[in-house]
């Protein structure tokens, strides 16, 4: 038997998966630690933390499965995506990372647009200039930190800060780079121009690689604190969501996937570089090589369910506040809820939208309340699919759900309501660290492709069909709409009143 490891450096957690030849997770052992918020908007990390983390998580695994490490035969890197890793010419670590939830760079977004053109820059990269990407960070730093900018020699992000660590290469997959908007998306690769614009040495940036190319092996020192064999390969793998979507199936046209943690993520594989001509929704590579996908980020999915609970129904489990929203008529009785909570990226790219009850009455309760917040985000994920479909993409069969909140039936039903399709589960629990693990596999000859490993190894654990209340969420859903746009000046009008902006 041999046995792949994927590693996934999240922004909680860097978290070691151990798998065998044949798909079945043996183990999983994980280093928890929190991010930094020096200022408002800023989010930063060190990247010793993923490192340690990496360090003790494959060593915790490798005892907790007692499995022979010299069967170990590969190593897939996964983790956050768009964080900004500084390194000077002997590869030290120049300041905190800044992270993907960072929201320090609004001007230099506009600067980028500005240098560029949006629409250039979105023709180039499939993507317009957002303050979570990795671009407008590398400019804040020129302009705020010249002294620290005169000492970078190579840019990195999380997860091949890792890579550097376990390999002493500098290397990158097409996924994390296109997310960091210095990619021209059609050729997988740096942009000439952006970088020229943006001022950005290509020298500095790292060598790119396809999902489940071998980017190196492991530093003879690395491979003996380890106790993993010299020479074990290191895979390219992928940014969370593309690696994610290789753990959960989602990669073929038709297949879509549909994370509902405390952000909810809309993903689907596309056969061309594919871009929504306003970059409303995210353009990216995937790690399936040779395909690209599209994404919508809504940035409180189950996070909204958490903040309904915490905030009316402390100490409630969720089993108890959900189950009296099951009687509850499809539309709350006239309730609607927007969970712009923590402002929002698709379909609006606005950190100034806000959430809202509207069509309170007094006869709404609780389970009105959690009801209409269900639907609400659900609703918030339609906009996402809506403009995928009108994007032109492969029509979509089924939706992997994964996450917290499909752990629900009543949400999974509303949801496939809502959205008007297939909705499956999968058993696999551990989305990216496993898709790095099954890409590990792939690049060293254990299944031919990505396709033909998920369709061996990913197992259907269910299934949720639309129902009737298609109908009612489709008169509802236009009222939703058009709830933002009667909005949104009144949220910027707020927004003077709020500490957090
Ligand atoms: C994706 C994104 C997040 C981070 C979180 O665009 O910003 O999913 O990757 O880890």
């Amino acid at each position: 038997m041999t046995y792949f490891i994927g590693i996934d450096s999240s922004t909680t957690a860097t978290k070691a998966l151990l798998m065998n030849e044949h798909g079945a997770v043996l183990g999983v052992a994980s280093n928890e630690y929190s991010y930094e918020t020096p200022h408002p908007l800023w989010s930063e990390q060190s990247p010793s933390l993923w490192w340690h983390g990496t360090v003790e998580s494959i060593r915790q695994v490798l005892a907790k499965t007692n499995v022979d490490p010299s069967a170990v035969k590969g190593i897939g890197l996964t983790g956050q995506m768009h964080g900004l890793v500084l390194l000077d010419e002997e590869g030290q670590v120049l300041r905190p990372a800044l992270l993907w939830n960072d929201q320090r760079t609004a001007a230099q977004c506009d600067t980028i647009r500005l240098k560029l053109g949006r629409e250039k820059l979105i023709q180039i990269t499939g993507n317009d200039a957002l303050t979570g990407f990795t671009a407008p960070k590398i400019l804040w730093v020129q302009e705020n930190e010249p002294e620290i900018w005169k000492r970078v020699r190579h840019i990195l992000l999380p997860k091949d800060y890792v890579r550097y660590k376990l390999t002493g290469e500098f290397a990158i997959d097409c996924a994390d780079g296109a997310g960091t908007i210095l990619f021209d998306l059609e050729k997988r690769t740096w942009s000439p121009e952006v970088l020229s614009a943006l001022g950005i040495p290509f020298e500095y940036l790292p060598k790119v690689f396809e999902g489940t190319d071998i980017t190196g092996t492991l530093l003879p020192k690395v491979a003996g604190e380890l106790g993993l064999p010299v020479n074990t390969p290191v895979i390219a793998g992928g940014g969370d969501q593309a690696a994610s979507a290789v753990g959960t199936g989602a990669v073929t046209a038709g297949v879509a996937s549909l994370s509902l943690g405390t952000s909810g993520v809309v993903f689907v594989t596309t056969d061309t570089p594919a871009i929504e001509p306003n970059g409303r929704l995210h353009a990216f590579c995937h790690s399936v090589p040779g395909k690209w996908h599209f994404m919508g980020v809504m940035l409180s999915a189950a996070g909204s369910l958490r903040w309904h609970r915490d905030t009316f129904a402390p100490k409630t489990g969720y089993d108890q506040l959900l189950e009296p929203a099951a009687n509850i008529q499809p539309g709350s009785d006239g309730l609607l809820f927007l969970p712009y909570l923590t402002g929002e990226r698709t379909p609006h790219p606005d950190p100034l939208a806000r959430g809202a009850f509207v069509g309170l009455t007094v006869r709404h309760t609780l389970p009105h309340l959690t009801r209409s917040v269900i639907e609400g985000v659900s609703f918030g994920l339609r906009d996402s699919f809506e403009l995928i479909k009108n994007a032109g993409v492969a029509q979509i069969k089924e939706v992997r759900v994964t996450g917290g909140g499909a752990k629900s039936p009543l949400w999974r039903q509303i949801l496939a309501d809502i959205l008007e399709v297939e909705l499956t589960t999968v058993a696999s629990e551990e989305g990216a660290a496993y898709g790095a693990a099954l890409l590990a596999a792939v690049g060293t000859g254990t299944f031919p492709d990505v396709r033909s490993a998920c369709e061996k190894v990913i197992q259907i654990t269910g299934t949720t069909k639309p129902g009737q209340n298609s109908a009612i969420y489709n008169e509802l859903y236009p009222i939703y709409r058009d709830l933002y746009p009667s909005l949104s000046a009144q949220f910027k009008r707020l927004s003077k009143f709020s500490q957090t902006n």
